[in-house]
């Protein structure tokens, strides 16, 4: 249904692919909810709470049609897909071509009619959801690459809303673009929001000149002009983490106590490297633990006082080049550890599950050097929690200058995740830095995070968006 819908009572909506709850079945075959641990919704709660807020999106499992309902005080409106819809618009063309696509193309985006023709359906659901629920001249935020059309879908339904874009991930160069069939029709969905936020200046910048060429719009430095009178601004917003949060965490008794039993469990070695990621392709995991297997083969690590623990969280299972790489990684893993482990002493101690955050802390506290290495990365959080929790200014943070927490986090060991010389090189300087060199890098660090946490970010994107000027649009109070 088309046209300008009567309004609800949200005055602010968060749309994303997925709700902050996961739909999971227990051992005794009843439905609930649990909480997923990001970091969005806690930064994004209170002032919701403020706001009469609800937040639109997917339950994670096809053909759950739920009623909208409250969890922990937010209101949560589901959208449901269908089986195909799982496969098309979010195996298919969201992880299966945009994902790569935007990541540098790490790995070949394909391009189905289908697929596009079910990213459309899906997004006019959303968009008819937030049009539907979103009251008088409200803010509407839309979250992420799954999201790109709601805009302009939106706007269409609803020209008295406010409406912010966030995308977390990387933007690509204009000739990667390109070669997205859909092109022009994903530059005017972005083009309906009053704010286009990106993770970093150069992302912007992209967009900024894909529009100029692509749609033909004026555009003036982070400013497009469009030909109704309207504007967009596209900005960086590099996002952050609950640092305050997680640092508490870290410092609790049990994390502290869980740290000590990893370390011991692992035969209190002298040096602890830990990766943890998504297992995805984007993330360089397989030329990162090769890198660390060349340096135990030369010996300039010994399986006898080091260890490298990798954590890869299983995600997207369904899509075939997560299933190639899974499988890959197990290949590599079995051959390091069978070229060059001993009894109870492998070189990689490596596990395919996803941890709650106070383990995650327990990990970070207990590793000596932190390696991350994607090949493209929006942020990379990760980098940024193993700072928040290293309140004892210790421990050594090896990032790939392709993550877009290169641009903040400066006093890391920066690698090239292609160069597998330069990453070995960098990973041996951490290790043996003093412990001055150390501290000096990682205090640096620390008060960047410090000053600029998720909560911040927020604010200044909500802040940016209500200085926009709607016809009737509500101010948010903060
Ligand atoms: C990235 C994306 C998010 C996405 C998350 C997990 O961080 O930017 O939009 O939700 O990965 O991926 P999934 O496909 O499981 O939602």
């Amino acid at each position: 249904m088309r046209g300008v819908t009567t309004s609800g009572s949200a005055d602010l909506v968060i749309l994303a692919n997925r709700l902050p709850v996961d739909r999971v079945r227990s051992a005794d075959g009843t439905l609930g909810w649990r909480r997923s641990p990001g970091g969005l919704v806690s930064a994004l709660e209170p002032i919701m709470r403020n706001n009469d807020g609800a937040w639109i999106g997917w339950p994670g499992v096809p053909d759950e049609d739920v009623e909208p309902f409250v969890d922990e005080g937010l209101s949560l409106v589901p959208v449901p897909m269908s089986a195909q819809e799982v496969e098309e618009f979010y195996e298919g063309f969201s992880n299966g071509t945009l994902w790569p696509l935007y990541h540098d193309v790490v790995a070949k985006p394909e391009f189905h009619r289908e697929w596009w023709d079910s990213y459309v359906a899906v997004n006019e659901r959303f968009a008819e959801k937030a049009a539907e629920i979103a009251a008088e001249g409200a803010t509407v935020w839309v979250q992420d690459y799954q999201m790109q059309l709601v805009p302009r879908m939106l706007r269409e339904r609803r020209p008295d809303l406010r409406i912010g874009f966030y995308l977390h991930i990387p933007f690509p160069p204009t000739e990667l673009f390109q070669q997205l069939p859909w092109r022009r029709q994903i530059l005017e969905g972005l083009l309906g929001a009053d704010i286009v936020g990106f993770q970093l200046n150069g992302a912007a910048q992209n967009f900024v000149r894909l529009v100029r060429q692509r749609v033909g719009h004026k555009t003036h430095r982070d400013t497009v002009y469009l030909p109704d009178g309207r504007t967009v601004q596209a900005r960086a917003f590099p996002i952050s983490i609950d640092t305050r949060g997680f640092e508490e965490l870290a410092r609790s008794e049990s994390v502290t106590q869980r740290a000590a039993q990893i370390r011991e469990a692992l035969g209190n070695p002298k040096t602890v490297l830990l990766g943890i990621d998504r297992l995805d392709y984007t993330k360089g995991i397989y030329p990162r633990l090769r890198a660390y297997s060349e340096l135990v083969a030369e010996g300039r690590f010994s399986v006898d006082d080091a260890v490298f623990v990798q954590v890869a969280t299983p995600s997207r299972e369904r899509v075939e080049q997560y299933r190639v790489l899974r499988d890959d990684i197990d290949r590599l893993v079995g051959r390091i550890n069978g070229d060059l482990g001993r009894i109870g002493q492998p070189a990689i101690s490596y596990m395919h599950s996803s941890f709650p955050r106070h383990e995650m802390a327990a990990l970070y506290r207990a590793a000596d050097i932190m390696v991350v290495t994607p090949y493209r990365d929006g942020m990379n959080l990760v980098a940024k929690e193993y700072v928040a929790c290293r309140y004892d200014n210790d421990g050594a943070l090896v990032l790939s200058e392709f993550a877009g927490a290169a641009e903040e986090l400066r006093q890391a060991w920066r690698v090239n995740p292609y160069d597998i010389n330069g990453m070995k090189a960098a990973i041996l300087e951490a290790a043996h830095a003093d412990d001055r060199e150390v501290t000096r890098r990682m205090k640096a660090m620390r008060k960047t995070i410090m000053e600029h946490d998720v909560a911040g970010w927020a604010a200044a994107f909500l802040g940016a968006l209500s200085e926009v000027q709607g016809t009737h649009s509500k101010t948010l109070r903060p």
